[in-house]
């Protein structure tokens, strides 16, 4: 049936499912979630500082990138700026809205919420870089959340927010165009992204070049991800010394958290940087908890034990996702679970992922049905370290940290699976395993 309204054209192709178009609550409000719209307030403190001392505050302010990897923005900002333009081109700046790591979803909660500052934060960037054309690249499955955006752009350009001239200043000319993704994890990639806006398969580039010297049609590109936008929105308008007051050294600011899974108040939650996770699990309603998936299963797996870590760049980094599993989950299956949605999500192009990531999903099925050896479990450690150092991009490279992280935890979720080799004659299964 679907198929068949699919092919009558009945369907999008990314439509959004149910499941996505859930609005998490807001259960703890900081800075970002808790402000009032910006409504032109960050446009007129750039004009009135001008776009040299709006990166200086940037800069002072020390904010790094909210999408994952924490590079630090104003550099980011710094290195397009100063990057040649080919002719008759322009600077581009794209906000990353593909929030696609399992587990995470608040973008969707700040574009609905707060799209105002992130729209202000992209218009920041533009004066800052010189750039005439921005995108948001939204998400297939967020594709309710168009209409919203789409009237968020039309009310600011009538009020000269957006467009040619923007606030009467000549030559201040931004407008963004909102483009949809089709549901490929990889396009979150920022240069499959790239690819994927160019009217392309989402396949990685190499990089370098990086985007901020050849992004989108060859032009210098900035791409940030929604929640650094709407941070560098307040910056510009509270100045980088307020941001850097909060947070911890090295990780200035709050972060936004997607908190998911075993605890009784689910929902996304703002906390300064150098929060615990125990903090965090206390916030939610958790108890007896037996493992958080921090950042997602591209991120951390984290034990018992280790609860008293910190959200921060140089403890436990975070692109949004708190996922609490209790002690009635198996970790085992939890991992099992990320290794398939990796090897759905491989983009095929290179060959240790695309192999990998299959051949490491096949060991987890085998294991499941009992089948295991010692063997399969030496296996997946081989794979675990040949994927984490020869892939094409990041997500072959991160898809087996929920493998690494388990083993070590959770020995014993493996260890109890490898029955097969008993009946292998003279093999010495508790030998080999102790
Ligand atoms: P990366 O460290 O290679 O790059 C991060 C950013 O810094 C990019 O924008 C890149 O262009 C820029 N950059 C790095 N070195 C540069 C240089 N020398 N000159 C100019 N710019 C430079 O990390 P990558 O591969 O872009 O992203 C990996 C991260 O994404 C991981 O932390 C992962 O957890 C996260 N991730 C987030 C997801 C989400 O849904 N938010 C999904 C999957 C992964």
């Amino acid at each position: 049936d679907l198929a068949m309204r699919l092919l009558a054209g009945e369907l999008p192709t990314a439509w959004p499912s149910a499941w996505h178009q859930v609005m998490p609550q807001i259960r703890q409000a900081g800075p970002l979630l808790a402000a009032p719209p910006l409504l032109g307030e960050s446009l007129h403190a750039l004009l009135a500082r001008g776009a040299d001392a709006t990166l200086a505050e940037l800069a002072t302010s020390g904010l790094r990138g909210r999408g994952g990897a924490g590079f630090d923005t104003a550099r980011k900002w710094a290195l397009c700026r100063a990057a040649p333009v080919p002719e008759g081109g322009t600077r581009v700046v794209v906000c990353n809205a593909d929030e696609g790591e399992p587990g995470t979803f608040k973008d969707r909660v700040l574009l609905s919420e707060q799209a105002d500052a992130v729209v202000e934060g992209m218009t920041v960037a533009a004066h800052v870089l010189g750039a005439r054309h921005g995108f948001v690249y939204l998400r297939g499955e967020y594709r309710f959340l168009l209409e919203h955006l789409e009237s968020v752009l039309a009310r600011r350009r009538a009020a000269g927010l957006l467009g040619p001239g923007i606030l009467g200043v000549e030559g201040f000319d931004f407008d963004i165009a909102i483009h949809l993704g089709a549901g490929a994890y990889v396009c979150g990639e920022e240069s499959a992204l790239i690819e994927s806006l160019e009217g392309k398969r989402g396949v990685p580039r190499i990089r370098p070049p990086f985007p901020v010297e050849q992004g989108y049609q060859g032009q210098p590109t900035v791409v940030n991800n929604v929640e650094t936008f709407a941070a560098a929105a307040h910056i510009a308008r509270q100045g980088g010394v307020w941001w850097a007051g909060l947070g911890v050294p090295g990780s200035a600011g709050t972060k936004i958290h997607s908190v998911s899974g075993d605890c009784a108040r689910p929902g996304v939650y703002e906390f300064p940087f150098g929060v615990t996770v125990a903090e965090i699990l206390a916030a939610a309603g958790a108890r007896d908890t037996q493992m958080v998936q921090v950042g997602g299963p591209s991120g951390l797996a984290l034990g018992v034990g280790e609860f008293d870590r910190r959200i921060a760049f140089d403890d436990v980094p975070s692109a949004g996702a708190f996922m609490v599993f209790d002690a009635t989950r198996d970790p085992f299956e939890v991992a099992h679970g990320f290794a398939e949605f990796f090897a759905h999500e491989s983009c095929g192009f290179c060959t240790p992922c695309r192999v990998g990531t299959e051949l490491v999903k096949r060991r987890f099925d085998k294991l499941a049905r009992g089948h295991g050896s010692v063997f399969d479990e030496r296996e997946l450690r081989a794979l675990e370290s040949l994927l984490h150092g020869t892939t094409h991009c990041g997500l072959g490279a991160t898809a087996t940290n929920p493998l690494r992280d388990t083993l070590q935890r959770f020995p014993t979720a493996y260890a109890r699976r490898l029955q097969g080799p008993r009946f292998v004659p003279g093999f010495d299964l508790d030998a080999e395993l102790a």
